[in-house]
């Protein structure tokens, strides 16, 4: 974690944010590929809204943990995020529709991606998705 590349995330809530993520992974459903992803989304008044990867029999139906916990915040009338932490047993970062379901709501929000030993690596959003398509190429503000 470097507080001086990011010093809108303070150390112990990178922290929070991490165990918000790992207990979040706990909960994912992933018979299928076995790999377990927990989010969680830190909006700017502190609330944290976490997801995990929900799969499906019908392959193509599963949903990642990094939107299901986008779709949670926004139906609990949550927008406006400063940061995502992310984990699972490698550290990955979120896949190309997470990106572009993330950026919709805030392209310089702080990625935090950890792994199940406890190693972690932060980016901003703009750096995983740059010259990213959004509400701005429709006319929105
Ligand atoms: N997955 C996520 O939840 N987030 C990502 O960013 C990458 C992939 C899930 C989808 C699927 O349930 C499993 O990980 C394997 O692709």
């Amino acid at each position: 974690m470097n507080e001086h590349l990011f010093p809108e995330i303070e150390a112990a809530t990178a922290d929070r944010l991490i165990a918000a993520a790992i207990a979040a992974r706990r909960m994912a459903y992933a018979p299928y590929s076995g790999f377990a992803v927990g989010a969680a989304l830190l909006a700017t008044d502190g609330q944290v809204t976490m997801g995990c990867n929900v799969e499906n029999a019908s392959y193509g139906l599963g949903v990642c943990a990094e939107r299901n916990a986008i779709f949670h915040a926004v139906a609990d009338g949550v927008r406006d995020f400063v940061a995502v932490a992310v984990v699972t047993e490698n550290g990955v970062t979120p896949c190309g529709a997470c990106r572009q379901v993330l950026a919709e709501f805030n392209p310089d929000m702080v990625v935090i991606v950890g792994d199940t030993a406890g190693n972690r690596r932060v980016y901003t959003l703009r750096q995983l998705l740059p010259d990213a398509f959004g509400p701005s190429d429709l006319g929105r503000p």
